[in-house]
């Protein structure tokens, strides 16, 4: 009699998700303070194991920027050309933790109304006055905006803005900036060259505090991430490129939903052949493909740095849906760190998507990831690329998968999936409530990470993953969520 079928229904494989588990309260014998968060991902130390999705309505410069200097990393996407990749890569690397390069501008000639729609809606607190010739001829803060309704009708920006600009130099140094914006009292200091025009904006909030916990590079610049296709390109122009783009960029990301595959391992082998800087791969989601990558494969042993982990379970994700397979973070996750316990523990575990609140990061470090990337925690950042727009009075930004139809039809990520597959889209377009900047966000997740860490008694990520979990039971899980109240609803 045969039981083949029988037992592939009823086997003991659980594919658990976040919300099956929770973590067992453990002994702590240290202080909160002592609480340590760092990982290591190839040859850097990262102060904050988050990552931010590479999306395109997650990761473009600004928010690289930002996740490297709270301490993590951000990896700008691909759905976009080799150029564009350059242009971002070159500007995350040069930027300065205190300069912005992207400064919000208007012309002497709008109305003040806009000038005060762009502040309230963007988050902005003053703009740079540009003439016609693109030369600054004023500086406008929120504290110039009138209150009286006829001004606000009919009045223009170069009526209230401030026409004596204090300015610096580029290349100038933090102390110059300091000095000058203490002895001016200003709280904005445009950065103006020799000509007249604008080449940045320097603000007293970001000089102070410095960002201590920056993941930095070791000649002091920012860490920066990029995702690639796996696919090897054919033109020699291409190619080229690439090496270009390899001079700014830290770690690459192979960027496909299922790594599990001959000819996308292949195409990897060429190109860790021809750049230099170091790879994770990804996504996979079982043992047996870790194990394969991991022992089987040709990689260059010094660059494959880390697997990156997770399908199906992305809250813009419809893989599962629509083909019935899937390998949810978590349960890829214990998978694959089993597998990097066994071949090789010095490859770092990128746990990837599926996260909803802080309290699903210390489970996935339980399950033995090092770090955690999510695309849906900062999507709705004022760093993600992308405008605010209001929707029944709440404002909000537009977060797609890049299985999405939308995404899709650029052409740059077609190869994401499954090649050749045109009409089955994986991800869904949809919005996301705007949640303010990034700082904030990772405030609330790092100390969810820690909090949890002091109940479980780990006083580090390698502790952490020690800690024990249980299997919660499906009364359990609506008794560990908000329950019996009138219209509560919990999100970060
Ligand atoms: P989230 O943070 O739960 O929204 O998941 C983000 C992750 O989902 C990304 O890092 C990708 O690995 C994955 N992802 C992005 N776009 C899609 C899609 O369209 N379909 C399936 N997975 C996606």
């Amino acid at each position: 009699m045969t039981d083949y079928y029988r037992n592939k229904i009823h086997h003991d494989e659980i594919i658990a998700t976040f919300d099956d588990i929770l973590i067992v309260p453990g002994y702590t014998n240290f202080n909160p303070s002592e609480v340590a968060i760092k990982s290591k991902l190839g040859k850097y130390d990262f102060n904050l194991p988050i990552i931010s999705a590479a999306m395109d309505t997650v990761t473009e410069i600004e928010m690289a920027i930002k996740m490297a200097l709270f301490g993590g990393l951000g990896v700008i996407h691909r759905n976009c050309s080799y150029e564009k990749q350059l242009e971002m890569v070159r500007i995350v690397k040069r930027a300065r933790s205190f300069v912005i390069d992207d400064v919000a501008t208007i012309s002497p000639n709008d109305p003040i109304a806009k000038a005060k729609y762009m502040m309230e809606n963007y988050n902005i607190s003053g703009l740079v006055v540009i003439n016609d010739t693109k030369k600054v001829c004023g500086i406008l803060t929120k504290r110039d905006i009138p209150f009286t309704e006829d001004h606000l009708k009919k009045g223009t920006v170069k009526e209230f803005m401030t026409k004596q600009v204090i300015s610096i130099s580029p290349g100038a140094s933090r102390e110059d900036a300091l000095n000058r914006l203490f002895e001016s009292r200003k709280e904005k200091l445009p950065i103006i060259d020799e000509k007249g025009f604008l080449r940045g904006l320097i603000t007293k909030k970001d000089l102070a505090p410095e960002f201590p916990f920056a993941s930095i590079d070791e000649d002091g610049h920012l860490v920066c991430g990029l995702a690639l296709s796996p696919k090897f390109p054919e033109t020699i122009q291409a190619q080229s490129m690439l090496k270009e783009i390899d001079k700014y960029v830290d770690i690459f990301f192979i960027d496909v939903a299922d790594f599990y595959k001959k000819a996308d391992i292949e195409g990897t082998i060429k190109l860790m052949n021809l750049l230099e800087s170091e790879f994770v791969l990804g996504n996979i989601g079982t043992y047996e493909a870790a194990e394969h990558l991991i022992s089987k494969c040709d990689f260059n042993a010094e660059k494959f740095i880390g697997l990156k982990v997770g399908m199906g379970s992305g809250s813009i994700c419809t893989t599962s849906i629509q083909t019935g397979v899937g390998a949810p973070t978590l349960y890829a996750t214990a998978q694959v760190a089993d597998a990097i316990t066994d071949y090789n523990p010095k490859i770092s575990l990128v746990a990837d998507g599926g996260f909803k609140n802080p309290g699903d990061l210390p489970k996935a470090f339980t399950a033995g990831a090092d770090f955690i990337m999510s695309g849906h925690f900062f999507a709705g950042c004022t760093e993600s690329p992308g405008y605010i727009d209001t929707i029944q009075g709440r404002k909000v930004k537009v977060y797609r998968g890049m299985g999405s139809k939308e995404a899709r039809t650029s052409g740059y990520v077609s190869d994401r999936y499954t090649e050749g597959s045109k009409v089955l889209p994986e991800g869904v377009s949809d919005y996301v409530p705007f949640v303010g900047d990034l700082s904030g966000v990772i405030a609330s997740l790092r100390e969810g990470l820690m909090n949890s860490m002091i109940y479980a008694g780990a006083k580090n990520i390698q502790a952490m993953k020690k800690a024990k979990i249980g299997i919660v039971s499906p009364v359990g899980q609506r008794e560990t969520r908000i329950h019996d109240l009138i219209g509560a609803q919990w999100r970060i």
